[in-house]
Formats: structure tokens, sequence, C-alpha cells
């Protein structure tokens, strides 16, 4: 074990002591004082992510203007910026880009898979407790193109691909609980049925291990700007295993797809490579961003990472247990995500009460508030005391107050 579960407070400064994962603190801009348990919804900023947008907008866009297309990379960058990421999720670097975000790419990879007949089956299942919008695109699909389409009960859409050879959407790790599905396994389980997965990997990305290709995965999307710190709207990655990548044909053939956008051909042409899945222009400055923050990950080990997350969560689930909250994420680190999730009738007040601390969690309606525990960053301590503040909160029943009831547009 690299990690130890801290048992008292000057324990947890200990740990953060001995942390191989320290430095990598430091390469956030980071407000003194504040405890961010939300960076598996938006990760905080990195110097270098900071600085590659100043960059790209004072100098490449504003002095090299139409130039920087060719001179900055920009033409290239979602395709760089995808191969940057490839190793944080266990793939090959032609196999990854960035483009759109992971509702459109959920729509062009699960198209693309049932005109190119790559499951025995037309049918498209989703689990009922999957993240909203891969549900509404899954079942939008199905009726665009003429598929069936199954909304089943939580748990049971591994055996539903099995009995039907359809292709089921599926998260690595789940939005809410943050249960972590063993990818592998399912792999296998497909591949006999003659299924397909189509991976979300939003909640799994940046801190967990993930291994697309180990794993024999096929199709995969997720987001950047959780756990990959990417900045708010930063667009998401699409997967596709290499041998699929010239099968596969995107729903959207748009110019940026095409084999030589700049022929101006009036006849659609795929790129040879994973750029066909792009449509439109690329979101420069958000590339921009991006790219930048992938450089916190450069020489980082993401087992260490990832046993780190498994760490943090050990020590907010017992915690959340002493202090009579029920914890809904499950118990064993190994079969959990990056976060923890535990459900309180006043769960919303309770984290309003929290950020009026300086401690920024999340609320998922109706009952649930998510700590996320983005290794790079947090420190023993920050979890330890966040921890004691909840405790301080429901003991004093600090919550309950008239201003901590109201609720804004984004929770
Ligand atoms: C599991 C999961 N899938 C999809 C999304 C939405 O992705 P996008 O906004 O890029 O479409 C989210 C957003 O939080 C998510 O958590």
């Amino acid at each position: 074990m690299i990690y130890n579960c801290p048992s008292s407070r000057d324990s947890a400064i200990a740990i953060d002591r001995h942390d191989i994962l320290a430095h990598a603190r430091e390469a956030f801009d980071l407000e003194g004082g504040l405890i961010y348990l939300v960076g598996h919804s938006l990760g905080p900023a990195t110097h270098n992510a900071l600085d590659a947008l100043n960059q790209s907008a004072k100098y490449d866009w504003r002095r090299g203007l139409v130039r920087s297309w060719n001179s900055a990379g920009w033409f290239t960058l979602a395709k760089t910026t995808g191969a940057r990421l490839a190793r944080l999720v266990g793939a090959r670097q032609q196999e990854v880009m960035i483009a759109d975000s992971v509702s459109a790419n959920i729509f062009k990879l699960a198209s693309a898979a049932l005109s190119a007949g790559l499951s025995a089956s037309t049918t498209l299942i989703i689990e009922e407790d999957e993240f909203p919008t891969d549900q509404y695109i899954t079942e939008a699909l199905s009726t665009l193109q003429g598929a069936a389409f199954q909304r089943v009960e939580a748990g049971t859409g591994v055996a539903a691909m099995q009995e039907t050879g359809g292709i089921l959407i599926r998260s690595l790790v789940n939005y809410r609980n943050a249960e972590r599905r063993d990818m592998a396994a399912e792999e296998k389980l497909a591949r006999k049925a003659g299924g397909l997965i189509i991976w979300d990997l939003s909640h799994a990305t940046g801190v967990i291990e993930v291994a697309l290709n180990k794993a024999g995965a096929k199709l995969a999307t997720g987001c950047t700007y959780k756990y990959l710190n990417g900045g708010p709207g930063a667009p998401s990655f699409l997967y596709v295993e290499k041998d699929l990548i010239e099968k596969l044909e995107s729903p959207m053939p748009g110019w940026m797809g095409h084999a030589s956008p700049f022929t101006f051909d009036p006849e659609y042409t795929p790129a040879g490579d994973i750029t066909r899945f792009a449509n439109g222009t690329p979101p420069i400055l958000s590339l921009a961003a991006l790219s930048g923050a992938l450089e916190a990950f450069e020489a980082l080990d993401i087992s260490l990472v990832a046993a780190k997350a498994r760490v943090l969560g050990d020590l907010v689930t017992s915690r959340a247990r002493d202090i009579g909250l029920t914890v809904g994420s499950p118990l064993q680190g190994k079969d959990r995500g990056g976060h923890v999730s535990f459900s309180h009738p006043h769960a919303h007040e309770i984290v309003r009460a929290l950020a009026a601390r300086n401690i920024l969690a999340d609320f998922r309606a109706p009952d649930t508030i998510r700590f996320g525990l983005s290794p790079l960053f947090l420190r023993f301590i920050d979890v330890w005391d966040a921890m004691d503040a909840l405790a301080d909160i429901l003991e004093t029943e600090s919550w309950d107050k008239e201003e901590y009831r109201e609720r804004a547009a984004v929770t």
C-alpha cells in the first residue's frame, strides 16, 4: 500500500509530507484556503493551461492571426492533443482525438457503429441511471435510425447486451455513486455475445487507470473538463480502436473530417485517420488550454494517482459513516471511481453551508452530496478538514438557514 488512510489530523499531515504526488499540486493556480472537492465536475486551472490560453489568445490569435493555423499548429491541435491524452486511457496515440462534446461523440460513435454493423443486433441499450445526456442521445438516435431502444434497470445493461447482441452505452464510473465497472470482463462478454460497448469515460479519465487497448475496447468518449482540468466547456475526446478507424464513417461528415479540407471538394472523402470524426472548426482557445492542462499529467504514473484517489475515498467513506451519513458509493476502493457520494434529506443546504466555509462540494438532486477527490491537488489534510466541517455542520445544524434553501440554476 503506497498510501495509508489517516486516523487523525496529525497523521493526515504526516501522509501529505511523504506524498510522492505532493509536487503535482504546484501545477495548479489555487486560491489559498479553498478546499475544492469539485474537480470531478470542473477541474481547477493549472498555470500551464492559463499560459497556453494566454499564448494562444495574445500572440497566436492577436498577432499571428490566420497564419497561426499553420504556424501555431492550430490545424492539427485536435489530433496532437488527443495523442497527448491517449496514454491516460491506455490507447495508442493515433486512436484518440479531441472533438465536440461527449453528447455529440456518443451520437457519432453509436451511429457509425450501427451503420457499419459492428454488433449482432441494432438494439441500443442504456441503463436508467446513466448520465441523462447519454440517455437522451441514445434514445433520439434509435428513433432517427429506426433501431430498437431499451432503457433497462440499473445493473442489467450487460445482461441485456448479452441477450440481444446490441450496443450498450456505458459509463466506466457512474456519475452519481462512483460505482466502477470491470471494462476487461465486460468487453469479453460483449465479444462473446456479438455486442458492443461504447464507453463513457467522463468520470474515470485522469483519476483511475483506464486500459482501453488492454481490455479490447472498441469505442469510447469522455469529458476533459473534469479530472483533466481542461477548463469550462473544454471539448471532449473520442477513441476508436485502430482497426476500426477506416471502417467507420461519421454521421456528421463536416469539412474538418475530410481527407483534404482545403481542396474544397464538393464530394466528401473521409480522412484516413481519426480526424474523420471531426466535423466543423475546432475551438482553438479551449484546445490550447486543454493541451496546457495535460502537462500536469505528463510525468505522472496514473496508477499512483489512482492509489491516492482510492485512499482519499476511503477516508471520506469511513468518516462519513462515523458521522451517520448514508454512503451511496462502494466502500471498497477498488470498486469506486474518484468521487464519493452520500445522501441526506438536506443535502442542498449542507453543500451551501460547506461553501460558506470555503469548501466547495456538489449537490445532485434530490438528496446527494458528492465529494470529488482529485489526487493531483488535494491533500489528505484538505479532506480531513472538510470532513470535520461536515461533522460540525451536521451536529450544530448550521445548515438550517433560509438562505441555504435557495437554489441556483447550476447546483
Ligand atoms: C458521465 C457523463 N457523461 C456525459 C456528460 C456530459 O458531457 P458533455 O457536456 O460533454 O456532452 C457528463 C457531464 O458531466 C457526464 O458526467
